[in-house]
């Protein structure tokens, strides 16, 4: 299971190194209508990459997707504010940003004409994308094929600490899980229910949970395709903790909001976990083993529905339990408190966390395996 390093690479000296990162981070508007990253913790967190690199004198591309462009070129989705906000953080250097890969339909295609332009002209390849190496995209898995490839800093440290959660997770074992994508989730999850003693679900994915449980949710996404898969996991045995209030906002007068639930009438439409909720899983995780946590528990970037988010953040945070914080979302709302530094590992991957927990691998950790057989 062993990933070539660093250090197992050749001279970088002189070197052109290709790295993708995944620098998919949150953008917001400015006054001027400026696009500016509201959350940089993913470039930050691969810097200790880039700095092994250029201090060994090598010359850094570092190429990422931003947001979901689907093929075409998308303004708004341009790594422009991403490349402003790491010259503030990396100074004046050899580094060179490419545009968002994702405005060529070639990359999530994993078309080989795109890898073919995308390493030409470059010595050497490293992925310290963990957040995206559960993507078979051609930047994920393509380079490792032709150039002697590493894993970085991140990626490396980011599997090792999960193989720690999975082989020698302390007792009980709870995971909250919040966010969208409840369909792509799904599946991680029923994987997920074979490990852990406590699920607890909230964010947006947990009106699909509810209502696949025979609560009403109002005006509350429902993701129908999921929810034959939903009510399954509810009668499979095992525990699963819904919310039992919630907060809701009127969807004709959204300044108008209740607590309620976990029935919602029509026209109305959940938020945010309620605060029984918040306090019922801030006691599963402050009495666990382990805690893996992925997905904020509600639309926490707004002040009005960032209690229960809070809540469970300020839980991981005093919990005596080995804490896992896994997602970009997640991640900015710990950073978002003040309380990044209170848990044990502070994941820049949610999906790709999930997937690894289910399968025990990644595409993109894979491809580096597969190519250290070429370097004898
Ligand atoms: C993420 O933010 O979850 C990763 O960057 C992967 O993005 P994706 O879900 O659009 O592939
Ligand atoms: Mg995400």
């Amino acid at each position: 299971m062993r990933l070539p390093a660093l250090e197992d690479l050749p001279e970088v000296a002189g070197r052109s190194v290709l790295v993708r990162a995944d620098l998919n981070v949150p953008l917001v508007e400015d006054a001027s209508g400026r696009l500016t990253v509201a959350d940089d913790f993913r470039l930050r967190a691969t810097l200790p990459t880039v700095q092994w690199l250029i201090e060994r004198g090598a010359r850094v591309t570092l190429c990422t997707h931003l947001g979901r462009p689907a093929g075409r070129p998308d303004p708004r989705l341009s790594v422009a504010p991403v490349r402003d906000r790491l010259r503030e953080l990396l100074g004046d250097g050899p580094v060179e940003v490419l545009e968002n890969l994702r405005f060529d339909p070639g990359e999530e295609a994993n078309d080989p004409a795109f890898v073919a332009r995308l390493v030409a002209g470059h010595d050497l390849y490293v992925n310290d994308a963990f957040g995206a190496a559960h993507r078979a995209h051609a930047s994920i898995v393509g380079p490792p094929a032709t150039l002697p490839s590493a894993a970085g800093r991140l990626l490396a440290r980011e599997v090792a600490v999960l193989a720690r959660l999975v082989e020698r997770a302390e007792p009980p074992l709870v995971a909250v899980v919040g966010g969208a994508k409840a369909k792509e989730k799904l599946p991680l999850l029923r994987a997920l229910l074979d490990q852990v003693d406590t699920l607890a679900v909230g964010g947006a994915l947990c009106f699909t949970f509810l209502r696949a449980a025979g609560r009403e949710v109002g005006d509350s996404p429902v993701e129908e395709d999921a929810l034959e898969e939903c009510r399954a996991l509810l009668e499979s045995g095992r525990r699963i903790e819904l919310p039992v209030d919630l907060v809701a906002q009127r969807s004709d007068r959204p300044e108008e909001l209740a607590t309620s639930g976990p029935d919602l009438p029509s026209g109305w439409r959940g938020m945010d976990i309620g605060e029984r909720t918040g306090e019922r899983f801030a006691t599963l995780i402050e009495s666990a083993g382990t805690v893996l946590w992925n997905g904020p528990l509600g639309a926490y970037e707004d002040p009005r529905f960032a209690a229960g988010t809070r809540l469970v953040a300020e839980a991981m945070a005093a919990s005596p339990a080995f804490t896992v914080v896994g997602g970009g979302d997640s991640a900015a709302a710990m950073a978002a408190f003040g309380l990044a530094d209170r848990v044990d590992h502070l994941s820049s991957g949610g999906g790709a966390t999930l997937e690894l927990l289910e399968k025990g691998d990644l595409p993109g950790l894979a491809a580096l395996r597969r190519w250290a057989p070429l370097r004898r």
